[in-house]
């Protein structure tokens, strides 16, 4: 299994479990992180959720040799399936970041509503450069939160975010040592037992409620963009380099 759930004292614990391939998603691991959401939310007994890696991965995104496999085909592929779960989440999803988090694991944590990560995290959008698009909303919450010109540095140019620049970015609560992440993340899930649970979800749908449509809106029109662009050659060529340990070149491209 790659990906575990257990829920213990009120806390819906969702672990991706695939270091040996940096936690990279497949479909079916998408699926099952859709379906644990989904779950959790429908529990009474579930007050938070949280969703962690290991101690040096959080996840690598989207697993590239799967996602060439098999491409998402529609807006019921499970891929966009794990976004609405998470968006439409109606208790608080706490996170915890060790090690990368690329792609998709960075950009779940602007839908997330607490992130704690380890100094030695690394961020990255790398969609540009994989011939890809911005996805899950990216392409409005980075800009939301940290600032247009900064979002064309990190969606654009695709350079990686550190630990420090991700506090400043505000896509990330907290920084603290690698072994304290999760026991700290774990602890602020906890704190939900106490609240009265509908007065939590209530002034979470609140928070959220004046830019969910908008959101809504563009994660499709990514969806529609990105699904094509997986089908095209410039992804080609950048995930043939990652497999061959290369730089992509995209010189031949117009
Ligand atoms: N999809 C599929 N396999 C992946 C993967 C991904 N996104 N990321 C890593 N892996 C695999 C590697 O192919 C390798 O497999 P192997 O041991 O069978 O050769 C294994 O995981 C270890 O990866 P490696 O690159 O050697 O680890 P690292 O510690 O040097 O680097 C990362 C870790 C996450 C920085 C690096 O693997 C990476 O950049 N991955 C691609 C991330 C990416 O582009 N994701 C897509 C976002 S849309």
């Amino acid at each position: 299994m790659t990906i575990l759930t257990e829920t213990i004292n009120g806390v819906a614990r969702i672990e991706i479990a695939r270091p040996e391939k940096k936690n990279a998603l497949t479909v079916a691991m998408y699926q099952a992180m859709a379906d644990a959401i989904a779950a959790a939310n429908d529990d009474g007994q579930v007050r938070s959720l949280l969703i962690h890696g290991q101690k040096d991965i959080f996840t690598a995104g989207n697993d590239l040799e799967d996602f060439m496999k098999n491409p998402p085909a529609g807006l019921d592929a499970p891929v966009f399936r794990f976004m609405q779960a998470l968006g439409y989440c109606e208790k608080p999803v706490v996170v915890a970041v060790n090690g990368a988090a690329v792609g998709i694991g960075t950009t779940m944590l602007m839908h997330s509503d607490l992130v704690y990560c380890a100094d030695n995290a690394m961020f990255s959008m790398p969609f540009v450069s994989l011939g890809l698009c911005a996805e899950f909303a990216s392409s409005v919450l980075v800009s939301m939160n940290a600032g247009y010109h900064k979002a064309v540095e990190k969606l654009l140019l695709a350079d990686p975010i550190s630990a420090e620049e991700a506090l400043e970015m505000k896509i990330v609560n907290r920084i603290l040592p690698p072994n304290e992440v999760l026991d700290y993340a774990l602890r602020q899930a906890e704190r939900f037992n106490k609240l009265p649970p509908a007065s939590v979800r209530e002034t979470k749908r609140l928070m959220k409620a004046s830019w969910r449509p908008m959101v809504e809106k563009i994660i499709v029109e990514e969806a529609k963009s990105f699904s094509a662009m997986l089908r095209q050659p410039e992804a080609k060529e950048a995930f043939t380099a990652f497999y061959e340990r290369r730089a992509p070149d995209f010189s031949k491209f117009s």
